[in-house]
């Protein structure tokens, strides 16, 4: 089957986002919808993995997922354009990760290195979810045939899985695939991750060997796209560094790596390569580059913080749109999975 592009990504609702999730994800997601038809989930059901304190329950839960479309909204996905819905609101995706469940095999989420950082040492506690969470990723992209899905590097790992998946349930199902007129055989695309820009993976402030991250106790860790212009500023310089002065070239910046960190924030916000930041203020002290590091932040993120309070002020029209892209997303996802329940061999009316 050829496969049409299309685009799906996502995000959890669980506490602030942060310049990580903006620049590794966001601004990619807004370039790819001038070019392709975009699917863009919050996805609630992966929240809910966790512990109940880190997602905070269902008093936070619903607020947490209109601030998580209110900030795709006011990054600049165009929900007219692009689908833009919560997971929970098309139950295709949960039906398709049990048929996943079947495909997937153990040794495969054995490796998961985000399962094992996430359930740390007490992993027998851990949630069934949290160890099939990319089972339900899986299932997110496949549901709607996506070739494409934009995510930061630490996704990797998880999108390879999702190939994977493809890959057997195409091979194990060959024969009812080619039944249901499919002549090639190829049910599902193996989705491609779409990983680029210089900040596929932000680092901590405070520490350019641990990736930001919602979870890390320390809040000056991460800009978080709530932060004010204040605090902006404040935790940029803050930020953890080395005595020498930047360096020139990037070459210099490889044993640096709290300068790397800042060198690439600085390029992904102001839109240009690192070499060229580094050609500007190779030579500069940090304190310098630090006033104007948070000079782009504020004022790349301000507005966008801005406009996520304006749209958070109406709540209804929010759930209106998301219960729109979640119509527009099911009638996507339902022939699809209809589909699959056919060359699975379920009985259907
Ligand atoms: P989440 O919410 O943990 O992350 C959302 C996106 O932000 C990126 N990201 C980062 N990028 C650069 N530097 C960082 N420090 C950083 N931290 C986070 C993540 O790579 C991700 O792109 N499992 C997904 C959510 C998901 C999904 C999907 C994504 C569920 N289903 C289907 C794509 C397709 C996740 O990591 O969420």
């Amino acid at each position: 089957m050829a496969f049409t592009p299309r685009v799906f990504s996502g995000m959890q609702p669980t506490g602030n986002l942060h310049l990580g999730n903006y620049l590794g994800a966001m601004v990619q997601w807004v370039e790819m919808q001038k070019t392709h038809d975009c699917i863009f989930c919050v996805v609630d059901m992966h929240a809910i993995t966790m512990a109940v304190s880190v997602w905070g329950g269902p008093s936070e839960l619903p607020g947490q997922i209109r601030s998580v479309a209110a900030a795709y909204i006011a990054a600049g996905i165009d929900p007219k354009r692009s689908i833009l819905f919560n997971q929970s609101q098309v139950s295709e995706h949960a039906e398709l990760a049990w048929v996943f469940n079947c495909v997937a095999r153990l040794g495969w989420l054995n490796r998961m290195t985000q399962f094992k950082e996430k359930a740390g040492k007490d992993r027998e506690n851990a949630s069934v979810g949290l160890y099939d969470y990319p089972v339900l990723m899986a299932a997110d992209i496949l549901a709607y045939r996506a070739t494409h899905v934009p995510v930061g590097e630490d996704q990797k790992q998880h999108l390879e899985l999702a190939r994977d998946i493809a890959q057997k349930f195409n091979n194990d199902f060959a024969e009812s695939i080619r039944k249901a007129g499919i002549d090639d055989g190829q049910f599902f695309p193996l989705p491609e991750p779409v990983i680029i820009g210089p900040a596929t993976r932000v680092m901590s402030l405070r520490d350019g060997t641990k990736k930001m991250s919602k979870s890390d106790a320390s809040d000056l860790s991460r800009i978080n796209m709530t932060d004010d212009a204040d605090t902006i500023a404040r935790k940029i310089q803050k930020a953890k560094t080395d005595p020498e002065p930047l360096p020139s070239e990037e070459a210099g910046l490889e044993t640096r790596p709290e300068a790397d960190n800042l060198v690439g924030i600085y390029a992904a916000l102001a839109g240009k390569p690192k070499a060229a930041v580094l050609r500007e203020y190779g030579g500069a002290q940090f304190s310098t580059f630090k006033k104007a590091l948070a000079e782009v932040a504020v004022s790349r993120i301000g507005p966008v913080n801005a406009e996520m309070k304006r749209l958070l002020a109406d709540p209804a029209e929010i759930d209106r749109i998301l219960a729109e892209g979640a119509r527009r997303a099911r009638a996507i996802a339902k022939p699809i999975v209809d589909q699959v329940k056919d060359v699975v061999g379920f009985l259907r009316s």
